[in-house]
Parts: C-alpha cells; structure tokens; sequence
C-alpha cells in the first residue's frame, strides 16, 4: 500500500492526490483522503483507482493545508468503501484521529474486542481501525498526540509504516515506523511523509529514512525525529539524485506491451560498460568483492519472490554452466523462515524489481543477522533493499509501470548471465568460452527486435489460448524456468489458469489434465534434448491437446506437430531464455487483451507488495 502525508502552505489535496499516483504500484484496491478543515477531520474514501478518488474530490473538495493519503492493497477485509482508508478513531460520534498504515496488525482482533468493551465502535473490518482508536483513547487523556502515539505502538504486534492526523492539532502530522518504509521530504516552509521517496521527488530531494522503531512529528516548519524507547534522533538528511521519470506510453496499448517491446534497450542496458571482451569476462562493480573474495566462494543463494524468483532460476542454470558452482533458488518467504545452513563462503543474493518487496526485504536481512554479506540485484535506484544490501548490481531497466513484470525479468537474466560468466572466469570457464557468451549476449538486443516481429502468428495463438480454461507451460533445463515465466504472466493478467512444469514431468502428473480443450505452449527452441521435447509433443498430441510452441521458424518437425509456432531466432543456448520469453509475454498479453481485461492493473495484484 502507498503513504503520502503534507503538511505546509498549500492545498493538500493535489498534493496527495499526485503523490498516490506515484504510489498505485503498491495497490489500487482502493484510496482515500484525509486532512483537517477548520479543527474537523475530513475524509474522502472509496473503493477503486487514484482517478476514482479525484473524481470524488473534484465533487466534493477539501480545503485544507495538511492531510494523509492512501492507496490500498487489501490484506484484511474486502476492498469497499468502509475498508478504505483513511480510518477515524473516537467515541460516541467524535472524530478525534485519521490513520492510515500499511503493514499488518497482528494482534487487531484481540484490540477490537478490548476497544469495542469500551464503547469504541468499528466501522471497517481492518486492523488499521484499532489503531485510529487506540490513539483517540489516549488522546481523551488530553495527550499531546505524539505522546499518545507514543503509548499506542507498544500495544501494536506485526508491523507497520503509520500516517495520523488529529482534530485539535490541525498543522501537525505524525509518522511511526515499525518493518514499513517511511520517509519524511523537507521542504521550505512544508514537510512530507511518503511510504516511497517516488511520491514527493517532484516537490523535493531532500529526505530523511525513518527507521524502525522511529516516530516522527512533522509541521510546516519543523520536523522531530523520536526513537521510540531511546528518545531524541538527530535526523540524516539524504539527497534523492533522481527524478521521478515521466513515463508516456508512447503510442502503445498498455505500459506492458510499451515494456515487452523495449526489451531490446532493456538488455543493452543492463549490460552497458560492464563486458570486459580484453577478459572474456564482465565487470560488476557494484558486487564490492575483490576476485578473491569471489574465488573463494563455494555456493550461491539467491532468494526472491514472483518473477524476480524466475529469473533467479534461470541465474541457478547459468551459474552452475559457466562456473560450476551450486545455487539454490528459494522463495523469499520461504527463505527468511529456514534455518538454511549459510557459512562464510555462501553467497546471498537477492532479487527485486521494486526494492521494497516484504518478503524479499525480510530474507536479506535475515541473511545479515546472520553475518552474511548480502548483495541484491535491484531495479529501483535508491529503494530500501537497494540501500540496505552490502553491495550489488542495478538493472537499469527503468521505470516499469505494468503490474506484470517483463522487461525487468530481462534484465535480471542479462545481469546473471553476466554474474555466471564473471564467476565462471574466476574459475574454469576458459577465455573462448566466456568470449562466446560475451559475443552471444552482444547479439541479443537484435535477435530480441526479431522475436517481436512475430506479433501476428502470436496474436492467432492467443485467440486459441483465450478460449482455453487452463494451460500448461512446458520447458526443459534452462527453459523450464521460461515455461513457469510464462504460465505466470497469463495467470497474472487473463485470470487464465496455468502451469510450469519441466517438459519431461508432465507425464508424471499434468498429463492428466490434457483433452482437446487444453493446450500446452511448449518452449522448444534447438538444444541437446530437442528430440526428447519433440516426443513429449507427440505425447500431448496423442491425447488430442492443442500445442503452441515457442521454436525455430525453420524447425519442421516442430511445425509440424505444433497448431502455432511463435518463432524466434536461433542462438546459443545460454542466451536462448531471453528470447523464449518473449513470444510467451506477448501471448499472455493478446489473450487478456482478447478476453478485455485490465492488462496494465489486473485484479488484486500490486506491483510491490509491501506486507509478509
Ligand atoms: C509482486 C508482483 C510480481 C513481482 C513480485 C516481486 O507480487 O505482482 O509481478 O514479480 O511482486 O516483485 P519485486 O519487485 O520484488 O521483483
């Protein structure tokens, strides 16, 4: 969810408003508006986008100097209106304090029933309500709010990023952090509280990171920062050096179909100034490891979650080819609550698009509670695993707007195969072979411009796909990972049921589900088990399942047992998945655009989920 708070000279609606809109990747279930006119709180809430919320503004306005703003991705209680935040705390019909928070609450039905005893009435079935009443029961002692706060986070389990605004101090706000980002933005004469630097880099760059534990104070002219249990913080002031980029769409559709189709930037930046070809190797600098801290290492752990968790098994692939060192791919979520054995020649590694995903947040710092240098390859510039990891690459892929992610997966893919053949060189991997793959994934930017020229044949296998209930997604060693890619993005933005399985698994199980009504899109370009996955075609073909296949224009066996081929061009093997993937982004794409779905926001996903 997404956390904008102003408190200053000027009309605080706008600004909220266009600080939410920043902030939609982090959910858009619903949004809401809260801010103080004349000593009375005023809310302005519904269910639905940012423009939703506008919509409602522009009918009926709030006039006020300071306020807070939310954008929701639902965790408890369906996305209504009621559930919306901001939520207000008082009794009998007062409105004393406006909240709004991401983050969990884990303890909230135990509260409910304490507040409820005493008169407090709920209106929303959040965990966010407890809290606006729990601030408004201390505030009835006639605290001061910051105190009242104060009092409140010790009762609060789970976590949380807060925004409040009281009745009876209009320019004040108030801010806490407890394992959700909150930044404040220094302004002249105006302050700002974000969950996300990105929804204030437009009004200023000069910001201070709360940490956890912290609390915050904000007026116009002024801001404390408090720990909770030790008092007073000198603040540090950072510069944001970037701006918020202005992304158009640029004649595309979708901002997916705009980013699938910018691949080819996407992997000629992601290895821009890094190929060392005098080496047969690449340059990572970011790593901050010495060639002999990198020899010395024994095995690799990336952790990560969605797509950046496909990418990070198409890097186990590639690692254990050119440097034959053993990886483990493991989910985020899965990953902080293990007790994996990690010793001091393990490398952690995580992997995230956005910087500020929760699960992937909380695996790396379990990996530095343990002592283990952590390294993260991270789109976002500045975010909190990008500012928290010991070192790293950026994918320099850009914004990505589009909940699916696309060209961030290619980067990621770019970034690891330069990671393999970096670690690969500091080992066995001899000059020409690690020239081959230079020399491979210098020709991917175009072979990439090819695969999007199959558009058509793509389109007449989506007609098929979008008649289809449920799909199976088949790939082999270093496509399977492909295959799990592509039966995410059609899950993610058709509502289309599919499947990843390894191609020569599917007898094993999925087979089962295969009859005239299911296809299964097999990933078959030419490879060393390329007549294997031919007779695994047979397979399906034999129990009359339609097939796509994603494969060499030229292959006619593959032509011939395949309804559509989505052809891309030949090329050598560890730089095939870049390719693959392609054709399968674009197939999902045509399939929810057939079927008229939200392709750039599909339904109850978010573009960074902020909360475990
Ligand atoms: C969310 C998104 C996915 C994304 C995943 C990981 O669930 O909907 O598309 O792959 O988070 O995001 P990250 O920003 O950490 O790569």
């Amino acid at each position: 969810c997404g956390i904008v708070g102003y408190t200053g000279s000027k009309e605080a609606g706008p600004i909220l408003v266009a600080g939410l809109r920043r902030l939609e990747y982090r959910g858009y279930d619903s949004a809401g508006v809260a801010a103080v006119e004349d000593g009375s709180i005023e809310v302005r809430k519904q269910a639905g986008r940012v423009q939703i919320l506008e919509e409602l503004l522009r009918q009926q306005p709030v006039r006020a100097s300071n306020g807070i703003s939310h954008t929701r991705w639902a965790t408890h209680g369906p996305a209504n209106d009621v559930n919306a935040h901001p939520h207000v705390g008082g009794r009998g019909g007062k409105r004393s304090v406006a909240v709004v928070h991401n983050g969990v609450v884990e303890n909230h039905a135990t509260l409910r029933r304490e507040l409820e005893a005493e008169g407090f009435v709920f209106r929303s079935q959040t965990d966010t309500e407890v809290v606006a009443h729990l601030t408004a029961r201390e505030l009835e002692r006639g605290d001061d709010p910051l105190d009242a706060l104060l009092r409140v986070l010790p009762r609060l389990e789970g976590t949380y990023g807060l925004a409040m605004v009281t009745a009876e101090r209009p320019g004040e706000l108030l801010g806490a952090r407890l394992g959700s980002p909150l930044v404040v933005g220094v302004g002249d004469d105006e302050h700002f509280l974000a969950s996300d630097p990105v929804a204030i880099a437009a009004h200023t760059a000069s910001v201070a990171y709360l940490q956890d534990g912290e609390v915050v104070r904000l007026t116009p002219k002024d801001f404390e920062i408090r720990h909770r249990e030790r008092g007073p913080i000198t603040p540090r002031i950072d510069r944001i050096d970037w701006k918020p980029d202005a992304v158009e769409m640029g004649g595309h559709a979708h901002y997916m179909l705009k980013e699938i189709r910018e691949q080819p930037d996407t992997v000629l930046n992601a290895c821009r100034g890094r190929l060392v070809r005098e080496e047969g190797s690449s340059r990572l600098g970011g790593l901050n490891m010495t060639a002999r801290q990198l020899r010395r290492v024994r095995r690799v752990v990336f952790a990560a979650c969605g797509t950046s968790w496909h990418a990070a098994l198409v890097g186990e692939y590639l690692i254990e080819r050119l440097a034959h060192l053993p990886v483990e791919v493991e989910y985020a979520s899965e990953f902080r609550y293990r007790n994996a054995p990690l010793d001091d020649r393990t490398l952690v590694f995580v992997l995230s698009q956005s910087g500020e995903t929760a699960d992937t947040l909380g695996a790396l710092r379990e990996a530095k509670r343990r002592g283990q240098p952590t390294l993260a390859i991270v789109n976002t510039v500045g975010s909190t695993i990008a500012r928290e990891a010991d070192g790293g690459v950026y994918l320099h892929a850009g914004l990505e707007v589009g909940v699916a992610s696309t060209k961030a997966f290619s980067a990621q893919v770019a970034v690891l195969t330069l990671l393999a053949l970096h670690l690969g060189r500091l080992r066995g991997l001899s000059f020409s072979e690690g020239t081959a793959v230079l020399k491979a994934l210098e020709a991917v930017p175009s072979l990439i411009g090819e695969a999007l020229k199959a558009e058509p044949a793509i389109e007449a296998a989506a007609e098929r796909v979008a008649q289809a209930r449920s799909v199976l997604y088949l790939g082999r060693d270093i496509h399977f990972p492909v295959a799990l890619e592509g039966a995410l993005k059609l899950k993610e933005i058709s509502y289309i049921h599919a499947e990843g399985y390894p191609t020569a698994e599917m007898k094993h199980g999925p087979i089962a589900l295969i009859d005239v009504h299911t296809p299964s899109v097999f990933v078959a370009p030419r490879g060393p088990l390329h007549a294997k996955t031919l007779s695994n075609i047979e397979e399906v073909r034999a129990r009359r399942g339609p097939v796509v296949s994603v494969g060499l224009a030229d292959d006619d066996e593959l032509t011939r047992l395949s309804d559509h081929v989505l052809p891309i061009p030949d090329a050598p093997d560890v730089v095939q998945p870049l390719l693959a993937v392609v054709p399968l982004q674009l197939l999902a794409y045509h399939v929810a655009r057939i079927k008229g779905c939200d392709i750039d926001k599909p339904r109850n996903l978010a573009k960074s989920v902020t909360v475990e």
